[in-house]
């Protein structure tokens, strides 16, 4: 199904690892609704090569960029206008990576540098990459910037550890630089808060198995998949939703809103 809505629209794309990287999914639905883009990732997530395959299949370039690195996200930008031929629509950034969770410190007991890392690489890398787009006014007027966050910013889930203050601050940061970008270009800047999926990210997460039936039964409409995330952001990238910014968007299948269900009460 193609609607072409974004026809002649262009944009990069953070963080598509693999096949099941929520960005890959994004990838491959803003191809299919006519968008041209750049693809990006860390230089050391491209040794697999797997991102090739993705832009064979849309039509695109890969430029690495460290997403913590200004030197890079300033290449990454000023050379996505280059091949694009010219300003950007929209930017995905779908980033998330804590070495605390990776080496199963505890929250109460973190690592302070790994902790700085957590937060850079998962929330301050997105202020970077504003910053940059607004220096070099790299993108159109009522262009879209998305960001991908999970419910943790706001509900504790013990295990997702110092992600959720990562979180936090993303929201944080989507909501002041929406402000700002709006006011100076008409930007719009949101975060997606997406159900748990099944991702390289996401099951780095402890008990993750468990805890995506537990949310899959949470939700009215069950967990939202990666693909339905895709599209959710290509409504985002697309000029339907002017007026939406400084939003984090539940794309949950209710469960942000549901306090217990049935099924869930039947098992206690
Ligand atoms: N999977 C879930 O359950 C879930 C739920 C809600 C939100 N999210 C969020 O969705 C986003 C995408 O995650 P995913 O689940 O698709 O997993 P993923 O592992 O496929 O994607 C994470 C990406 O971050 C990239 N990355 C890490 N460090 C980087 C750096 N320094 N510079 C540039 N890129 C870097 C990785 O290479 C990878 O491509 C993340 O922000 C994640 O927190 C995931």
């Amino acid at each position: 199904m193609s609607n072409n809505l974004l026809e002649g629209k262009k944009g990069i794309i953070f963080g598509a690892l693999n096949e099941m990287s929520i960005a890959w999914k994004v990838a491959e639905q803003a191809h299919a609704q006519g968008a041209k883009f750049v693809l990006t990732n860390a230089p050391i997530a491209m040794r697999m090569g797997e991102i090739n395959v993705l832009a064979e299949k849309t039509n695109s370039q890969v430029i690495p960029a460290d997403a913590t690195s200004l030197e890079d996200l300033e290449n990454l930008i000023t050379k996505a206008q280059e091949i694009l031929g010219g300003k950007l629509d929209f930017i995905l950034h779908s980033i998330g990576m804590s070495p605390n969770v990776r080496k199963k410190k505890h929250y109460t007991d973190l690592n302070y540098e790994w902790y700085k890392q957590s937060m850079d690489v998962s929330a301050t890398s997105l202020h970077k990459t504003l910053s940059v787009a607004m220096k070099q006014d790299a993108l159109n007027d009522w262009g879209s910037v998305v960001a991908l966050t999970y419910i943790a910013a706001q509900r504790i889930f013990p295990d997702y550890n110092d992600m959720a203050d990562a979180k936090s601050l993303l929201e944080s940061i989507s909501r002041s630089f929406g402000y700002h970008y709006g006011i100076a270009k008409k930007v719009r800047v949101n975060t997606i808060s997406q159900s748990p999926t099944v991702t390289t990210a996401g099951s780095g997460v402890e008990g993750f198995d468990k805890f995506i039936s537990y949310s899959e039964k949470m939700s009215p409409l069950g967990n939202a998949s990666a693909v339905a995330c895709a599209d959710y952001c290509v409504a985002m990238f697309s000029d339907l939703t002017r007026y939406v910014t400084m939003q984090n968007l539940f794309h949950d299948g209710g469960f942000s809103a549901t306090g217990v269900t049935t099924e869930v009460m039947d098992k206690m």
